[in-house]
């Protein structure tokens, strides 16, 4: 154990020691049989050679001066470096975005809300191994067993699915995360993201247990026009953030994030999902790819808790700024909901070209400007379609699905839990 003086002077011998050898001398370092320095961070270091130039596994940030020229400070990330006799971080210190408070902190809490979405989410945990997929193998192998129109909906709703959870995940993972500077929706983000994982995960074990053409499936978003140009408007919305220079801050970026959160979480995730969920679900109420079915019923379930989670983000960032709710964006948010839900229309009508497991087209539409209705609404905005009816009430008892209730019926595998440890 080192004391606070001679942590503080080693600090200082390493700042005056050059911060990075020559290559031929790092080169010679880690060759030589001499005593070599072990890891060097945050100013500690042992066994170091006491005249040579140290070999450095990491820059040493020192942790009294933030502002040393050459040292680049992060801000807003987490990646700061440490400030010692900092203030302690206060619960009002915290905001949505452009947080300038300690991010690495999860407590106190502010968002309460975040939290419990954290928890219902690893109370949700599942696994697609876990569903019996017997009967899907069986009807999807009979030649009978599906109409062609049944079996366009299963491929159609793998082919956009395989893709569009890589899509979210990705814009998860590559543009949100950072600009989200809360740790307790970042808690949430990162479940978010492995449950991404999963999902699609789902989708690529319902394609090898149906011996599917996999290439034919995940290649859809860029071969099928209906699932391509779903996909391109939510890759359209990821562009403004996938500059990595691209920082939160002025009203013009502040507003292209809530563009990215909207487009992701409201239209992808809350309209371009719905026309394949309620097509399966229903194949799976008349007794039919039960497997499949089942396992799009979880995912709709993390699916709707996303949808919510996101919607309180982004009215969390308008109640913080105001200015960005503009008249004028509030119009532009409205078309982004009203394009999507033509584009999620489109997809209706070419994957049901017929009346197919007691729904149609027409429905669909009806469905789908409900839905829209209830995003703009969930929004703080006023409805687009006066009068949309939901001809699927029973979509919503779906979404309640309880895990036990249907788990003790299906399961078959067991996943690794804390049992399997092993200290011998
Ligand atoms: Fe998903
Ligand atoms: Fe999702």
């Amino acid at each position: 154990m080192i004391s606070w003086e001679e942590f503080y002077a080693e600090d200082h011998a390493i700042a005056a020691a050059p911060l990075s050898p020559t290559p031929a001398a790092s080169h010679e370092a880690h060759h030589s049989h001499a005593p070599q320095p072990s890891m060097v961070f945050a100013g500690t270091t042992t066994n170091a050679a006491p005249s040579a130039s140290p070999v450095l596994f990491s820059d040493p940030v020192r942790l009294t001066d933030l502002t040393a020229p050459g040292q680049a400070i992060i801000a807003g990330t987490g990646l700061e470096p440490i400030v010692t006799g900092a203030a302690r971080l206060q619960v009002d210190d915290k905001r949505m975005i452009n947080c300038r408070a300690d991010l690495n902190q999860l407590v106190p809490f502010k968002y309460d809300w975040a939290w419990q979405k954290y928890l219902d989410g690893c109370a949700n945990h599942w696994m697609p191994q876990e569903i019996n997929m017997a009967k899907d193998i069986q009807l999807w192998k009979h030649a009978e067993g599906l109409t062609p129109d049944e079996r366009m909906v299963v491929k159609r709703s793998l082919g956009y699915f395989s893709t569009a959870d890589s899509l979210v995940a990705n814009n998860l993972v590559l543009a949100i995360y950072r600009h989200i500077t809360n740790p307790e929706c970042r808690q949430y983000l990162l479940r978010q993201a492995f449950e991404e994982a999963i999902h699609t995960h789902a989708y690529q074990y319902c394609v090898e247990s149906l011996s599917m053409d996999e290439g034919e499936v995940f290649n859809m978003y860029r071969e099928v026009p209906s699932v391509a140009n779903k996909a391109a408007w939510s890759l359209r919305h990821t562009h403004a953030l996938a500059d990595p220079h691209f920082k939160t801050g002025t009203p013009e970026h502040d507003q292209d994030l809530l563009r990215n959160l909207i487009g992701f979480y409201a239209v992808t995730e809350g309209i371009f999902f719905y026309c394949g969920f309620t097509q399966i679900l229903s194949m799976g109420r008349r007794n039919k790819m039960t497997g499949v079915s089942e396992q799009f019923q979880y995912i709709l379930r993390d699916e709707s808790m996303h949808l919510n989670f996101g919607i309180d983000v982004i009215n969390q960032i308008k109640l913080e700024n105001p200015h960005l709710w503009s008249a004028s964006f509030q119009e532009e948010v409205r078309a982004m909901i009203v394009e999507g839900t033509e584009l999620e229309i489109a997809y209706a009508r070419d994957t049901m070209p017929r009346g197919i497991l007691g729904m149609s087209a027409a429905m669909m539409e009806e469905y789908l400007h409900f839905i829209a209705n209830r995003r703009l609404i969930q929004l703080g905005l006023t409805e687009e379609f006066s009068g949309a009816k939901n001809p699927f009430p029973w979509m919503s008892e779906v979404m309640d699905l309880r895990k036990e209730k249907n788990f003790f019926e299906t399961r078959v595998t067991e996943y690794q839990t804390g049992g399997a440890l092993n200290w011998d």
